[in-house]
């Protein structure tokens, strides 16, 4: 049963939702970001935490990352989710009002991550950070939002499920399940739990959960993004639809095996190790045949890259997911993680993807979407889309290279050793080395900062020049939306 909008002239999108979601994915997008600007340029200048508890990195750390990972991007993903799996099945959300609660809901846990981290509650678990009454609610946004995601498919009126819907489905469901096993614990307090497992068993099923929530998080749900939103900008079929099935059931499996790489050279069982290695190889495959896909969608039509800044985020976007997934494999590699682990190499892996693939995949999907909530098909200035791009993409570029270099610099200065067997350098000699690395990183996130930004006034002017019209639902399906 839906509760369908009706109009005079026939039934309408639940838009409203997509809409709201899609203007918090902005605002949450600016705030995350501004506070890794403040973490990095605590990193260069550590006195900047001006000694209010607060205010310390290590507070505002944890708050950057559930910011960006779960605020901005999980906003543009609920927003394309909802848009998509309505446009691909003709249909309205499947219980709207639900849906509403799940933004509700979403925007309170963000809020009330936005208060706690800084006060310091904290189950000191990486992206799980939450405490447990906060966990609870996350818990019940996430079956709301299976009912609504899922009800939706239930009752499309077109026969296929189009795969963009498969990789959303797919995200969904493991995140679930990852969140629910991950959160387990027993609460002393109200904000104060202790975490069901225990030793190494602990640190594996943290890394089970950290590792999907990149390969299902910050992955599987914007591969949805690009099936969807690629093809329509492109005015382009997928490249192979073949391709596209056998990328998602090979993602999603191999995947699910590649936590141990976080856990090398640690107290987990030498084997177990191994097995996060190989799958972690493996991954390769899938991820790039993915790449592939998307980038090849553009096949007579790449002089579309040329004059349309929207395509541009897309394909970009998609580069950097092939970078980042090449890097990924390679770090696996237990002799090169004992250079890379601990280094800044990881932080500089982990932007690549998450400004390179998440952020430039969201933004160049949210700009597709975003005018069409108002009644427009373009944002208000085209030309700042293009200023975004360009700013962003030198940002990312700032970051990340200057982030390798100290990587790869730290490593090997910690591991040079004197021939009598006494180290080369102390630690305090590779932070000093950092220095002009994490001033250059400081000058990348400022540019990407200022590139959001500049969408933030494109998204505000687009709002006032359009309107929040109904979207029709066409009356006969069509093979796809
Ligand atoms: C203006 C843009 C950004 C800046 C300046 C920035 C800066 C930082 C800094 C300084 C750290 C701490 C690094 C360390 O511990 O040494 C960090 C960590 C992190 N950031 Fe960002 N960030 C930005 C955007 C993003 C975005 C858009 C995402 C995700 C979509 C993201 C995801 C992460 C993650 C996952 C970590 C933890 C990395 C790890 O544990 O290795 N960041 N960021
Ligand atoms: C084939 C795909 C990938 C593989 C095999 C892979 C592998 C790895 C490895 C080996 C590490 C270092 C672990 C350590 O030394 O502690 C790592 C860290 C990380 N990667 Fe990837 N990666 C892949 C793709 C991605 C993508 C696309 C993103 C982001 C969108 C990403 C985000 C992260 C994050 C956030 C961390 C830091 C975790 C932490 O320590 O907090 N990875 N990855």
């Amino acid at each position: 049963m839906t509760t369908t909008a009706m109009r005079a002239d026939g039934p309408v999108y639940s838009d409203t939702v997509v809409r709201l979601f899609a203007l918090a994915s902005v605002l949450w997008g600016v705030v995350g970001m501004l506070v890794g600007v403040v973490i990095a340029a605590q990193l260069t200048w550590p006195e900047l935490n001006l000694g209010i508890p607060w205010l310390s990195y290590g507070r505002l750390r944890p708050l950057h990352t559930n910011a960006v990972i779960f605020a901005f991007g999980g906003c543009a993903l609920f927003a394309t989710s909802y848009h998509v799996v309505q446009r691909t099945g003709q249909t309205a959300l499947f219980l709207p009002k639900l849906a509403m609660f799940t933004f509700v809901g979403w925007q309170v846990v963000i809020v009330a991550a936005a208060i706690t981290l800084p006060l310091g509650y904290t189950q000191a678990k990486e992206y799980a950070e939450l405490e447990w009454p906060i966990d609870l609610l996350i818990a019940a946004v996430w079956v709301a939002y299976a009912v609504v995601f899922f009800g939706t498919v239930g009752v499309r009126k077109v026969r296929h499920i189009y795969v963009a819907n498969w990789f959303f489905g797919g995200y969904i469901i493991a995140v679930a399940l990852l969140h629910i096993v991950n959160s387990a614990a027993v609460p002393a307090s109200l904000w104060k739990s202790y975490s069901a497992y225990a030793g190494v068993q602990d640190a594996m099923v943290q890394w089970w959960y950290g590792h999907n929530a990149v390969g299902f998080f910050l992955t599987a749900g914007f591969l949805g993004m690009m099936y969807y939103y690629i093809p329509k900008q492109a005015e382009r079929p997928v490249y192979s639809y073949r391709l596209s099935i056998v990328h998602f059931w090979a993602l999603i499996f191999t995947y699910m095996w590649a936590g141990p790489h976080h856990l090398h050279y640690t107290a987990l069982p030498d084997w177990a190790q191994s097995v996060g290695m190989l799958f972690s190889l493996v991954l390769l495959a899938p991820s790039w045949g993915g790449m592939i896909n998307g980038i090849m969608t553009l096949s007579g039509a790449w002089h579309k890259l040329r004059d349309d800044p929207i395509l541009k985020f897309l394909i970009v976007a998609l580069s950097f997911y092939g970078m980042s997934t090449f890097e990924g494999p390679m770090m696996s590699i237990k002799t090169v993680n004992a250079l890379s682990h601990y280094t800044d190499w990881t932080v500089g892996h982990v932007h690549s993807g998450a400004l390179g693939w998440v952020g430039l995949i969201s933004m160049g999907s949210l700009y597709y979407l975003i005018p069409r909530m108002y009644g427009r098909t373009t944002m208000y200035s085209v030309k700042a889309i293009d200023l975004h791009f360009w700013i962003a993409t030198i940002g990312i570029v700032l970051y990340i290279a200057a982030m390798w270099i100290a990587g790869v610099m730290q490593g090997l200065m910690w591991r040079a050793i004197n021939p009598d067997g006494t180290l080369v350098y102390s630690f305090a000699e590779s932070v000093k080395a950092t220095f002009p690395f994490y001033a250059i990183r400081l000058a990348g996130g400022l540019l990407y900062l200022s590139g959001m930004c500049v969408m933030a006034w494109n998204v505000v002017q687009t709002m006032r020049a359009g309107r929040p019209e109904p979207v029709r639902i066409p009356a006969v399906a069509a093979a796809h939306a």
